[in-house]
């Protein structure tokens, strides 16, 4: 199914749905950082819970509202007569990793609630390794969506 009155706007809605990925994938990047500072200090530390709070604006005030705005924009763009061709490998490549991606965030933001209430029991040498995986993630789709190699 597509809609066709959004055909004038593709440009539009595709500026907005890089606008947003961009922001997704800043703080996508900057919070896993965070969980690693955070394992450094002590807990019930001055510096964990001013940690508490940055990580708490972080995901509520962008890497959300970022992540719904993306997905709102790239279904736009599904929804935009001749954008997707559902039988191009590219696709299927770049979509399993939006899922992923998707799925990352949700992790990042169970780790921050056992950070919030003092529970985090994962090292700082596993958020140093997590904090690659949308690095890999992002490498992936932009390669797919925009070389299409298959
Ligand atoms: C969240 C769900 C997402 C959906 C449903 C989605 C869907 C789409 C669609 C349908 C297009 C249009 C392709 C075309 O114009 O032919 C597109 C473009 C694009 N997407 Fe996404 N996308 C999503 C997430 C992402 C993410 C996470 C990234 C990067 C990390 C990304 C990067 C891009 C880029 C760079 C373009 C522009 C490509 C171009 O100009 O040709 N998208 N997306």
């Amino acid at each position: 199914m597509t809609l066709a009155a959004l055909s004038p706007f593709y440009h539009w809605i595709k500026a907005f749905h890089v606008m947003s990925v961009i922001a997704w994938m800043a703080g996508m990047f900057y919070l896993p950082r965070l969980y690693v500072y955070h394992c450094q200090v002590p807990v019930g530390s001055a510096a964990s819970e001013l940690f508490k709070v940055m990580e708490h604006r972080l995901l509520r005030y962008i890497i959300n509202p970022a992540m719904i705005v993306t997905w709102l924009f790239g279904i736009l763009l599904i929804l935009t007569p001749g954008v997707i061709d559902w039988h191009a490998g590219w696709w299927h490549v770049k979509f399993t990793a939006v899922i992923l991606m998707s799925a990352y965030h949700g992790f990042l933001s169970r780790w921050r609630r056992d950070f919030l209430h003092d529970r985090n029991q994962r090292s700082e040498r596993f958020y140093r390794i997590a904090n690659e995986i949308p690095t890999v993630l992002m490498i992936v789709i932009v390669i797919m969506v925009i070389v299409r190699p298959f």
